[in-house]
């Protein structure tokens, strides 16, 4: 497995970081299979697997749960859990028993937390700890009703320099990877030039030392619109309903189950209990 090291030496020999979000047993299972650097747990899990509008209402008994799941799904494979929305700003000793329940009730290897300013302090105070902290800047989706909406961040000089100065005080607090969403792929290679951690993009263009998409995005599964940032690989929504739909049909018209799906009893057996 690697460690956070790696993942800095990775952007040394200019080697590109590949992180894919996972939730259960089995999307780990596929991001392991596909030889991903970093499985991401996120708190999209709320939105692509609990099917809320927001990741606000995602709590953390959600994310240990699904995260304890990837982990048995993953047993070879970096994971970072999301902390979810309010669980890093009450204080730092709330911040730091929820990191430690992520890292010891999950197995998890690091956790990712949205913002800069106000919780500089807690990315400092969980690094201390032994917690490794990704950040995650530009569009946050946690603040999404302060921020108006899913929109891409940065795009005025004044927010573009505010989004440097704050991905360099994530780095200064000990933070080992930052996660740029939405943001113009510009200022992503400004910003992944002036830092030495690696930054994963997201909606951040190519010039950034990796990429990470949620799994449901990349093929296509119970999703119907996405992202422009997205590019769909598959579309495992047409085999699921042409499955399913094959099933239920097969079944209205008896054609399923066939003998070959079928258990017998012996004959003698048979006589046996009817006479
Ligand atoms: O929750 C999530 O999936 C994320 C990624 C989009 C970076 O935070
Ligand atoms: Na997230």
């Amino acid at each position: 497995m690697k460690q956070t090291t790696d993942f800095l030496k990775m952007k040394q020999n200019d080697s590109k970081i590949v992180m894919v979000t996972a939730y259960d047993y089995p999307s780990a299972k596929h991001a392991e299979q596909a030889e991903a650097d970093m499985i991401l747990v996120g708190d999209s899990l709320g939105m692509v697997v609990l099917g809320y509008d927001s990741t606000i209402p995602v709590t953390m008994e959600d994310m240990i749960h699904h995260s304890k799941a990837v982990r048995r799904g993953a047993g070879n494979t970096f994971i970072v859990v999301d902390l979810p929305f309010m669980s890093y700003h009450l204080s730092i000793k709330d911040t730091l028993i929820n990191g430690a329940r992520i890292m010891q009730e999950t197995g998890a290897n690091a956790v990712k937390l949205e913002g800069a300013d106000e919780v500089i302090d807690h990315i400092s105070a969980l690094t201390k700890a032994g917690v490794p902290v990704v950040a995650h800047l530009g569009l946050t989706p946690q603040s999404v009703g302060v921020l108006g909406g899913y929109k891409v961040q940065g795009k005025s000089a004044d927010a573009a320099k505010k989004l440097m100065e704050d991905a360099k005080k994530c780095e200064e607090a000990g933070a080992f990877a930052v996660v740029l969403e939405c943001v113009p792929k510009q200022l992503a290679e400004q910003i992944s030039k002036s830092l030495s951690i690696p930054t994963i993009g997201i909606g951040a263009g190519a010039e950034v030392d990796g990429q990470v998409l949620v799994y449901h995005d990349i093929i296509t599964y119970g999703v119907d619109r996405v992202p422009k940032f997205v590019k769909q690989y598959t579309n495992v929504n047409e085999q699921i309903t042409a499955g399913l739909g094959a099933y239920v049909s097969e079944v209205r018209l008896k054609e399923f189950p066939e003998d070959k799906h079928t258990f017998t009893m012996k004959e003698e057996e048979l006589q046996a209990l009817y006479g």
